[in-house]
């Protein structure tokens, strides 16, 4: 192999990994022109090549010297020591590894010998070592590497057929590295493509991706959904869930924050009755409530009157006429002083515990105007509401439980349930729903909607793409975004039988173990990788690190991120807006880049100018 890059000195000396090089004097300064390209010289934390045979061991320049030969004693009375033609100056390198047939790789086998010498490393071998390959075809470029200048190009492959990190401080640049490599994927030219076998799901808690000319895409390929709590939702703002999730005990038992104890076992029974008998079934919810009164008057002495009482509360709200209660709901009335064949004038409706006829036909009327009720509400939401309010009475009445525990849940349950109808649009099925690229803004989403919808849109996302995926080959992928990823994957342990902590992790740590297989990649940005479950932290396949200085937050990047050296992690602090470490199992070497930023399209998260805000305006 030849060695195509600029001389700069020798190998004088070596000690294990650690090699000194003497420079050449032609080769100390800042800029090179060598083979008609304008080269940066070499500095710390930069690249050099040392050739030996045929092969190319690859050191990383980590300290730089001067030394005056003149002045050999080492003292201070010689005042002609920076003279240039008696100083030396020396570069300290770690050795890195080596190109052999073009190809890098990590490997102690080579080791740098005295007389060495060592070259400039060209782009061609800098293309080798990140590990990045050279076709403009499979690649993108999102930036120029900072000590070199050049332009740094992604391999398309390994970095979206991955889980990714973007971590660093507020303000570093994290949302717009995360627009800019999602935006010069889709400059490719397979976009026509991507965009019929990928969704892409942004999940923004900022409300930052809502432009509507983000992206460059063609229109009809983007939705926006704004989950907005404060005031109803555009229909076609709302997201669609699928009926079967939002029916699901576990997702309810987080939304209203159920108690372990009473709340989660009354939900997973009646929501297992709710599946099975009775969702889609009008005429069955009608018979079983109107069942329950019928049982509630049976056992009047055991059920009470506050039951009973109750059961007549929710009815009348549900029916458009309650005339049909009223005969039975002046039964009550008597019933409570014992008599248990007390009958609407004079006509006995309980006999010996049993329905009259004339008992039968007034139930039957009280069903028929519930069935009548339930089948012209359009509300799934308002009808497993209606179902629930039955299911307590039933629950509470025979002493299953005391109501005073149910309350609290049917408090949260009355507002969740509001703020979900205002914000979801259930449907049977979500694949026509939505579009390749998906931004869920949940700027204006109370705390219980951010801590709920992210999730259920996960899930429900993950599910499709597994069932998809596992009975044939994988030939659509789904890539979930969570910017700012610290308010869903944060590993702060609530009080013990949080089941919004245990069923977020399940879901995310499913999704980052065995979402890759399905064609399912995550990616993740957040200011606080420390606050991210280790779990999640430890399956990511590539990071780009902004400027991060919390120590934590720096310990625990260390240990999660094995291609990680010392050098380039020490410089993690000192990183500038928009610069970033890439590192991961798409190079072979942490790159230090300049992310490029997107002029006109980029992420609503501006540093504001106090300056022209304050300044006064022209009046
Ligand atoms: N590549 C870049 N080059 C130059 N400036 C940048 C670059 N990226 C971001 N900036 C500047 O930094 C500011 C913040 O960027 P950005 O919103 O991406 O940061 P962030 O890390 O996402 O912050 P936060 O954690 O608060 O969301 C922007 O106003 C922008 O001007
Ligand atoms: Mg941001």
């Amino acid at each position: 192999m030849g060695i195509n890059g600029k001389p700069l000195g020798v190998v004088i000396g070596v000690d294990g990994t650690v090699s000194q090089i003497g420079m050449y004097n032609s080769s100390n300064t800042d800029e090179f022109i060598w083979n008609g390209e304008l080269l940066k010289g070499p500095r710390v934390g930069g690249l050099i090549a040392i050739a030996q045979n045929d092969i190319i061991i690859i050191a990383k320049i980590f300290k730089e010297q001067i030394s005056d030969m003149q002045n050999n004693v080492k003292t201070m009375e010689y005042d002609n020591r920076f003279s240039y033609g008696s100083i030396k100056r020396f570069l300290f390198l770690k050795t890195q590894g080596v190109i052999e047939k073009d190809k890098f790789s990590i490997t102690s086998q080579y080791v740098p010998m005295i007389g060495n010498q060592a070259y400039l490393v060209t782009k061609k071998e800098l293309k080798a070592i990140y590990g990045i390959s050279l076709s403009k075809n499979t690649s993108i470029c999102i930036g120029h590497s900072l000590l070199d200048g050049w332009a740094i190009d992604l391999p398309i492959n390994h970095f979206f057929a991955s889980h990714i990190g973007v971590f660093g401080n507020t303000g570093s640049g994290k949302s717009n590295t995360l627009y800019k490599l999602h935006q010069e994927l889709f400059r490719t030219k397979y976009l026509p493509e991507i965009l019929s076998h990928s969704k892409f799901f942004i999940i923004d808690f900022n409300g930052e991706y809502i432009e509507s000319h983000l992206f460059d895409l063609p229109r009809i390929n983007i939705k926006t959904f704004e989950v907005n709590t404060r005031g109803a939702c555009r229909l076609e703002a709302k997201i669609p869930v699928k009926k079967s999730y939002l029916f699901d005990p576990e997702i309810l038992a987080i939304l209203l924050d159920a108690k372990p104890a009473t709340q989660i076992p009354f939900l997973r029974s009646a929501m297992r009755k709710y599946n099975n008998e009775i969702y889609g079934n009008e005429k069955k919810l009608a018979t079983l409530s109107a069942g329950l009164l019928v049982s509630l008057l049976k056992n009047y002495k055991i059920a009470g009157a506050f039951s009973v009482e109750l059961w007549y509360r929710i009815a009348e709200s549900i029916v458009t006429n309650s005339d049909a209660i009223s005969p039975i709901k002046n039964l009550a009335q008597k019933l409570s002083y014992g008599n248990a064949q007390a009958g609407e004038n004079g006509e006995e409706i309980l006999k010996d515990g049993e329905l009259t006829q004339k008992g039968k036909e007034l139930i039957s009327q009280i069903e028929e105007e519930l069935r009548v009720s339930f089948t012209s509400c359009r509300n799934d939401i308002k009808k497993l509401y209606y179902f629930l309010e039955f299911e307590k009475i039933y629950y509470t009445a025979w002493n299953a439980t005391k109501i005073e525990y149910l309350n609290p849940l049917f408090k949260r349950m009355e507002s969740a349930f509001r703020n979900l109808d205002n914000v979801i649009s259930l449907c049977d099925d979500i694949n026509d729903e939505f579009a390749s690229m998906n931004v869920i803004s949940l700027v204006h989403a109370n705390q219980e909607m951010k801590r709920l919808i992210p999730m259920l849109i996960s899930k429900m996302i993950y599910d499709a793409q597994k069932d998809k995926s596992s009975s044939s080959k994988v030939n659509h992928t789904v890539h979930l975004i969570i910017d700012e990823a610290h308010n869903i994957l944060s590993n702060i342990e609530k009080n013990n039988g949080d089941n919004w902590q245990d069923f977020r992790l399940s879901v995310f740590e499913e999704i980052i173990k065995e979402g890759r297989k399905f064609g399912f990649y995550l990616t993740v940005a957040s200011q606080r990788p420390a606050d991210i479950s280790p779990t999640i932290l430890s399956q990511i396949h590539n990071f780009f690190i902004h400027r991060l200085v919390n120590d934590n937050d720096l310990i625990m990047l260390s240990n999660t991120m094995p291609t990680l050296d010392r050098n380039t992690y020490q410089m993690i602090p000192s990183l500038g807006k928009g610069e970033a470490i890439i590192t991961g199992t798409a190079t072979s070497m942490p790159i230090l880049v300049k992310v490029d930023r997107e002029l006109d399209n980029h992420p609503t998260s501006d540093d504001i100018d106090l300056i022209s805000l304050w300044k006064e305006s022209p009046r």
